[in-house]
């Protein structure tokens, strides 16, 4: 196995290539916050919470680290000024989407108790965690994406949900603002309660 050594926090840390800095940095003990990650499934890189500076020959720039592969050589600082900073907008602008556990403890620990931004129902945060899951692990394509833009949403595909989704629900513990259990229990977006066998 071809290593790599980088330093992440002071630290010099040895790694197998191929691994992602937020791998390396775990590896290491250092704590990296994460809401859309999940080591099952392939980096995605959408919320961002996950940023890191690097740096190389004195150039610095922001990466998300559980999609950003180790290199040799490489600077990483985790927690800078500006990486809590942005760490902080984007776990407050998450609360007043939802604030449910996951985000409730990130809240906790940027210190903050409420959203100044304006709430409303709890909504889907587009993280993907249940769409990848059911396709990449699952390989069962049953949750998916509709939408675009702020139209953007999730669903069970109705005619695949009926026969798989009651026998699984795998993807229902994964959802960091609660909403998809509530779309399950609303049969499937508008589609008949699970286990009705009415068919859609
Ligand atoms: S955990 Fe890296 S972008 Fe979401």
């Amino acid at each position: 196995m071809e290593t790599i050594t980088l330093e992440i926090d002071g630290k010099k840390v040895e790694t197998a290539k191929g691994t992602t800095l937020l791998q390396a940095a775990r590896k290491a003990g250092i704590d990296i916050p994460t809401l859309c990650h999940d080591d099952r499934l392939a980096p995605y890189g959408a919320c961002r919470l996950c940023l890191v500076e690097i740096s190389r020959n004195g150039r610095k720039r922001l990466v998300a680290s559980c999609a950003y592969q180790a290199e040799e050589g490489l600077v990483v600082r985790t927690e800078t000024e500006k990486i809590v900073r942005i760490r902080r907008m984007i776990v407050e602008l998450l609360l007043a989407v939802s604030a449910t556990g996951p985000l409730q403890a990130l809240g906790q620990k940027y210190g903050l108790k409420e959203s100044r931004f304006k709430g409303g129902q709890p909504k889907c945060l587009l993280c993907g965690l249940c769409v990848r899951y059911c396709a990449e692990v699952k390989k069962n394509n049953v949750t998916c994406f509709v939408g675009r833009g702020i139209e953007r949403d999730v669903v069970f595909l109705s005619d695949l949900s009926h026969t798989l989704c009651p026998v699984c629900r795998e993807c229902l513990p994964l959802c960091p603002s609660g909403t998809l259990y509530s779309l399950y229990l609303k049969g499937y977006n508008g589609a008949p309660e699970p286990g009705s066998n009415k068919g859609v």
